[in-house]
């Protein structure tokens, strides 16, 4: 309704690009992907090496700082991340006044905002100044320190969502154990008196902490950045970031493929379910990638993680549902044209299945170590040469042109 006057058209070339299939918004040194070859690269270092070679820590300094660490490096790192796993007894409070059924992606997503009450000096508005500011060696430790918290406290704030909802108390990070090996201690998840990780298990987590530690400009990340562009501290980001991975469509993935895969049942049910995706009746969760246009090369990973993991836990009993799954969608017709195939969520919900995290806490193992790449990025926003430009995209308005406010009784 209403016609725009000419002079009201706006002026300027401006391109709509829905989902930003193709718009680049930042250069970047971090992470590389070629979608159609199935390549994933950390700095420079293919996802595979990584996996083999590394460990999620050391990787995460990686992906951080542009180099692998040394060992003086590494060994202080580690230190610096495991310390900064203790949260303030007030946040203690705080998880406790969460409702008995509460998600723990809302948890954790709050928490992440809690966090930021705690360290104002995180918060550059408070200053009147940019904080962060490259070759300044203050400002820097500042910034290392916030990134030493988010990491530390991440498995710490997982934990606590994870405890709360069962009424038992928080436990405080031990000493003497793994990035993994601290986290699953904190969880005692399976309920044991004097809990020791599975070094099995606490091994298998570690390599899925490190292949979902970054994945350049995802929904998150992207979000990470959009709400840090405002100079907001990063715990206010990452909360956003939290927030973002939640969907379906993106970190609640691997939640939904065991749903479906529960929903299917018996592998004879297969065909009728991939019938049913290709009428569009159904979506065939943990197939298909914006990027990757064959198997997301996470994916071989994960499967073989898989492996290792039911020889201590036991085979899932929906695995050959998720196998008979697999082979029927990836020689049919329907998904081949669309070049759709698997995506790291395909296998990595059977894994926690097995390891016996609840369904709605398997997004959570995605936030923990993507906090990193999160971060990662975010630094390298904050340091880029020229400084930080707030993200403000434009639209294209097709609305009304100019109308006179009508009163209620006038209005037909
Ligand atoms: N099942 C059935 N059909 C699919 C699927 C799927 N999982 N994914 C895409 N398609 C179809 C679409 O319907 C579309 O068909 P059309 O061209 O005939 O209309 C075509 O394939 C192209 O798909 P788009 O939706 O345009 O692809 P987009 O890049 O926008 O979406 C996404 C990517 C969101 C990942 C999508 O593939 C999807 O919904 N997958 C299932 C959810 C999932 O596994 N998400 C995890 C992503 S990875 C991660 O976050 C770690």
């Amino acid at each position: 309704p209403g016609e725009r006057p000419e002079n009201e058209t706006e002026k300027g070339l401006r391109v709509q690009d829905k989902g930003f299939l193709n718009t680049a918004v930042i250069h970047s040194t971090i992470t590389y992907i070629d979608g159609e070859a199935g390549v994933l690269r950390y700095r420079g270092y293919p996802i595979e090496q990584l996996a083999e070679r590394s460990n999620h820590l050391e990787t995460a300094y990686l992906l951080i700082y542009g180099s692998l660490p040394t060992k003086d490096q590494s060994k202080y790192w580690e230190t610096e991340i495991l310390r900064h796993g203790t949260m303030h007894a007030d946040s203690e409070e705080f998880f406790r006044s969460f409702r008995y059924d509460a998600h723990p992606m809302s948890m954790l997503t709050s928490g992440f905002s809690m966090l930021g009450s705690f360290y104002p000096e995180a918060n550059p508005s408070l200053k009147g100044q940019r904080l962060y500011t490259d070759g300044d060696a203050a400002s820097l430790a500042t910034m290392d320190r916030q990134i030493y918290r988010l990491i530390g406290k991440a498995t710490t704030l997982a934990a606590m969502a994870y405890r709360v909802r069962q009424g038992r108390d928080f436990v405080t990070p031990p000493t003497g154990l793994s990035y993994t090996g601290s986290f699953l201690y904190q969880m005692d998840h399976l309920g044991e008196e004097n809990y020791v990780p599975n070094p099995i298990l606490e091994k298998a987590l570690d390599v899925l902490f490190l292949i979902h530690a970054d994945h350049e400009l995802n929904a998150s990340c992207t979000t990470v950045l959009q709400t840090g562009s405002s100079l907001v501290d990063p715990y206010s980001a990452i909360a956003a970031g939290c927030a973002s991975l939640y969907g379906p469509l993106h970190g609640g993935a691997n939640e939904a493929v065991i749903r479906m895969l529960i929903s299917i049942g018996k592998p004879e049910n297969v065909p009728s379910f991939i019938e049913a995706v290709k009428r569009r009746e159904k979506t065939l969760s943990g197939f298909g990638h914006r990027v990757y246009k064959t198997s997301d090369p996470r994916s071989f990973i994960v499967r073989k993680t898989a492996d290792e993991v039911f020889k201590v836990t036991g085979k899932d009993e929906l695995l050959e549902t998720a196998m008979a799954l697999h082979d029927a969608a990836m020689k049919d017709e329907y998904f081949i044209k669309r070049k759709l195939a698997p995506n790291v969520d395909f296998w990595s919900g059977l894994i926690y299945r097995a390891m016996g995290f609840p369904l709605d806490f398997f997004p959570v193992l995605f936030v923990v170590p993507r906090v990193v790449g999160w971060l990662a990025h975010w630094r390298q926003m904050m340091l880029q040469e020229g400084g930080v430009k707030i993200w403000r995209p434009r639209q294209v308005y097709v609305g009304a042109g100019k109308r006179d406010y009508v009163p209620a009784d006038e209005r037909t």
